[in-house]
């Protein structure tokens, strides 16, 4: 029953119209057909009967007269006025034929066939019997109580079985026909219920999606439909509403986060960067004035080291927050990146950059951010050792497309993560969500294990980025 589960409601009712109908019409024409049938035999032989005692009263005279013409003018008219007779013929009480109304002559057996009972011939007799010409009922009607003869009368219901068939066909064809129109109704009938519901369902397959923002539904009713229609709607709103709000603190949570990335930044190259830069001056003039060798090479050994954390000092400023994307663009923070991680790690990395003007802020941070988080998981996860990284400027968006040769990523691997904290692919979807855009993740095997595949909608300013 795979097929029916499959169909739609309005076809499901259909069916099982038609089905009922089709059944119900096959018992009731069955039980018809009995019935009729039954009482058609049961008329048959009433008439039959009745025109046996009508030959055997009229004949009478004739066969005490000798008049066998008049016998015969008999029974033809009357077999010629009752289609359902076979056939008639009299015989006298030895059996002897003396009318009859076959062409070619008396059927061999049919006298023996039914003779008359020994002792009592009062009473007219029936029997049945099948010949080639069909089912027979044959009456046997004693003449003057068997004293003058017989008149036997064979009855075919032939006719009245075809007539029979052809009503029932006919019952059978209207009740199709009926079933049928009765399905057609009941189909548009439900089209008509379940149009409302359709909408609906292609509105929850919608919401369930995601997309909240669709226009809502037209009511128009004030029934079970409408009601319905007028939850979904108030559903999709507030959806629709905590989905913007989701939206706004996280951007709100996004800004404040890189400004306190920034302050952070400028205060450890600034302020810590300076003190430390004074210390080491301090250091070196100390150290000439020092006369004792060893200490000398003591605070020269000291200063060094406070060289060498000024110097990661400087490359966490930068990586908290890049001076080159807020001064010299997209173009040029991406490249030091790269060349940051090529200098760090065993990775042989291409970069194009294929920008027709410059992404507005919003979207070069993020940009920048989503590189930043994708060379990180190849660093960690992808024991990769070529990397391809495409930026490119597309009609009202940018594509980024970042590609590695690694091991490959897999959605369990992705919902694993999310599961245990590990947010670094939501973070970049969320950004995505709140600029507008999408992103994809697949492979292009055998040359790369992992791409991800990002477009941002942006609007472009006019410029050029600097190298
Ligand atoms: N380039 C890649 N190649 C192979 N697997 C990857 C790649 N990038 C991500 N993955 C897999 O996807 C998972 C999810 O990555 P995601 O960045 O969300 O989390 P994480 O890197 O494990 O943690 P976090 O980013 O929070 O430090 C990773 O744990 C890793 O199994
Ligand atoms: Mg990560």
């Amino acid at each position: 029953m795979g097929w029916f589960a499959r169909l739609k409601i309005a076809d499901k009712l259909g069916v099982m119209v038609a089905s009922v109908i089709l059944v119900f019409s096959l018992l009731a024409g069955i039980m018809l057909w009995q019935t009729v049938s039954e009482i058609m035999e049961q008329d048959l032989e009433a008439r039959g009967r009745s025109i046996a005692g009508e030959m055997a009263a009229m004949s009478s005279d004739p066969i005490q007269t000798g008049n066998l013409l008049a016998l015969d003018e008999l029974i033809y008219m009357a077999k010629k006025s009752n289609s359902f007779v076979e056939y008639i013929f009299i015989v006298d009480p030895e059996q002897q034929v003396m009318a009859h109304t076959f062409h070619n002559g008396m059927p061999k057996n049919l006298l023996e066939l039914h003779p008359p009972a020994e002792g009592e011939g009062r009473k007219a007799d029936v029997m049945a019997f099948s010949s080639d010409r069909g089912h027979i009922q044959d009456i046997l009607q004693p003449i003057e109580d068997g004293s003058l003869g017989y008149v036997r009368i064979g009855l075919n219901n032939k006719a009245l079985t075809i007539l029979l068939e052809n009503k029932f066909f006919m019952l059978v064809f209207i009740t199709l026909l009926v079933g049928l129109l009765g399905a057609l109704f009941v189909f548009r009938l439900t089209r008509v219920f379940t149009k409302p519901l359709v909408k609906l369902m292609c509105r929850a397959e919608i919401i369930s999606r995601g997309e909240f923002a669709e226009p809502p539904l037209h009511v128009r009713s004030k029934d079970e439909f409408g009601r319905l229609t007028e939850a979904m709607n108030t559903m999709a709103e507030h959806l629709h509403m905590g989905e913007m709000e989701r939206k706004r603190l996280l951007g709100h949570l996004l800004t404040v986060q890189e400004d306190e990335r920034k302050r952070i930044s400028m205060e450890l190259h600034d302020e810590s960067g300076q003190a430390l830069t004074a210390l080491m001056f301090s250091m070196r003039a100390l150290a000439k004035q020092t006369k004792d060798a060893e200490t000398r090479a003591y605070i020269l050994a000291v200063r060094d080291e406070a060289a060498h954390i000024l110097q990661k000092l400087r490359s966490l400023a930068v990586e908290l927050r890049p001076p080159a994307l807020d001064e010299l663009g997209i173009e040029a923070a991406v490249k030091n990146l790269v060349t940051n991680y090529q200098r760090y790690h065993a990775l042989r990395m291409d970069f194009s950059c294929k920008l027709h003007g410059l992404p507005d802020d919003a979207a070069s941070l993020a940009i920048y951010r989503i590189i930043q988080e994708c060379l990180t998981n190849i660093v960690k996860h992808a024991e990769a050792d070529r990397v391809f990284i495409l930026l490119e400027s597309q009609e009202e968006s940018l594509r980024l497309v970042i590609k590695d040769n690694g091991i490959g990523i897999t959605q369990a691997a992705i919902e694993e993560a999310r599961r245990t904290n590990h947010l670094g692919i939501y973070g970049i979807q969320e950004r995505i969500r709140i600029l507008g855009g999408s992103m994809k993740i697949y492979d292009e095997r055998p040359a790369w294990g992992t791409v991800y595949e990002i477009i941002l909608k942006t609007e472009m300013k006019e410029g050029h980025a600097f190298d």
